[in-house]
């Protein structure tokens, strides 16, 4: 196999269901370059050390002169780049306000305290199967209950969900290196289009909060004045965007490969369903074992940097496949095989550093509710079709629809 068309072969739907053995096959070099391509690499220590490295850069503005051919932002869409487009000083600016409204230290949190909440709405979803015996998981279940809770947790009104999915589904499609050939510019145009639509329909609301603010984070963004100051106009839409888009694009496909997953391994639904504390184990596995974000392809090198005696040059595009490392065997035992038993679970699932997820703990709590919930309720449950038809991205990774056939409802 030709390493030119080992990431071909990544990014080739074909192989969407089961990738990892090509990323077994990517592990052997573990810094890949192919010509004009970036730098790929695959190994968990190397992976991790790079996530803590500040000569590795997310700073929109550097993949630009990096060649990726990603249009200028802020002159595109009058929207400037988001915290997680960014580097520090900005990004732990903007994080830092953003999270004393998520998950202010020292004080229960907003995700806390939205647990008897969580498990409402999931409990609404199942009684909604009704006395069907077969349900898409996907549509049904995975993706409205994150869209529901990120809207509420923003103040976003969820009955404007299929307007705003018209705009997140080409952002996201964007993320997707497969649409680098060809079509790439009329893709990349779209989701900044589309990101400058999202934007101008959550002004609006910002707009709302300012005049009157409510208990919500679009409120908390728009009245903070902490010690870092208060956040433009701009940065509370660029903001609020990101939070939109991770806060349930991610997590239907945490919910989706979970259950999937333990309809594959069904001794752990049988233990899920007697325990569900066992949900936290069961969780942080599934972050390693089928990771939702598969590769990070957005960062480059500000100096050369060496790695495994490979020197990255200056200004290089990396691609740090998360995804692969969480089957490193240098670093896990048996890392092909799901064991929510393991001992240490120390995944690269949320990433690693000053980037690493934000929105983690809702991440995790959904996760574990869901699933839990799902075990204890649903009679019997089996899958109609293994593998599940996949979503086109290679990045953000997860089953499209999801048939499972039960008995009835407990
Ligand atoms: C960052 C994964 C859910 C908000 C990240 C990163 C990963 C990740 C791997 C690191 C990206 C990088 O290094 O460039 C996930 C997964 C999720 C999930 C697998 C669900 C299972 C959420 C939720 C929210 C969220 C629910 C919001 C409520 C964010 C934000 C960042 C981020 C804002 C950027 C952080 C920064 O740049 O400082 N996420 N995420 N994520 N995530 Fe999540």
């Amino acid at each position: 196999m030709t390493h030119a068309s080992l990431l071909g072969q990544i990014t080739d739907y074909a192989n969407r269901a089961n990738p990892y053995p090509l990323y077994e096959e990517l592990r052997k070099t573990p810094v890949l370059h192919e010509e004009g391509g970036p730098y790929v690499i695959s190994s968990y220590w190397d992976i991790k050390n790079l996530l803590h490295d500040p000569r590795i850069s997310s700073d929109a503005a550097n993949l630009a002169a990096a060649g990726d051919d990603e249009l200028s932002e802020p002159e595109q869409t009058g929207l400037p780049p988001s915290f997680i487009r960014l580097d520090p000083p900005e990004h732990d600016r903007l994080r830092r306000i953003a999270n004393s409204s998520f998950g202010p230290p020292h004080r229960p949190t907003r995700i806390d305290s939205m647990r008897g909440e969580l498990g409402q709405i999931v409990t609404g979803l199942i009684d909604g199967f009704g006395d069907t015996r077969q349900i898409d998981l996907v549509d049904q279940f995975a993706y409205p209950f994150p869209v529901t809770v990120i809207c509420r947790l923003l103040g976003v009104p969820r009955e404007d969900e299929p307007r705003f999915r018209a705009w997140v589904d080409p952002i996201v499609a964007g993320l997707d290196p497969d649409t680098r050939t060809g079509a790439d510019s009329v893709f990349k145009q779209t989701a900044q289009d589309a990101r400058m639509q999202l934007g101008m329909y959550l002004a609006g609301l910002v707009e709302e909060r300012t005049k009157e603010p409510r208990e919500d984070m679009l409120s908390d963004l728009v009245t903070s004045h902490g010690p870092d100051g208060a956040m433009t106009t701009m940065e509370v839409l660029a903001t609020s965007v990101l939070l939109l888009i991770a806060g349930h694009e991610t997590t239907v496909n945490l919910i989706t490969n979970g259950m999937l997953t333990l309809l594959r391994h069904p001794e752990y639904l049988h233990r899920l369903r007697e325990d569900p504390g066992l949900s936290v184990r069961i969780v942080e596995e599934l972050l390693r074992y089928e990771p939702p974000v598969q590769l990070v392809p957005q960062r480059t090198c500000i100096a050369d940097i060496t790695v495994r005696g490979v020197t990255i040059p200056k200004g290089s595009r990396i691609w740090l496949v998360l995804a692969a490392g969480n089957r490193d065997p240098e670093r896990f035992e048996d890392p092909d095989r799901f064991d929510p038993d393991r001992g240490d679970i120390q995944h690269l699932g949320l990433g690693s550093g000053i980037h690493s997820c934000f929105g983690a703990p809702l991440a995790r709590l959904e996760a574990q509710i869901a699933l839990s919930e799902l075990a204890r309720r649903l009679d019997n449950p089996r899958l109609v079709e293994d593998p599940p038809p996949y979503r086109q991205n290679a990045v953000l990774r997860g089953p499209r629809h999801l048939n499972i056939a039960f008995d009835g409802l407990h």
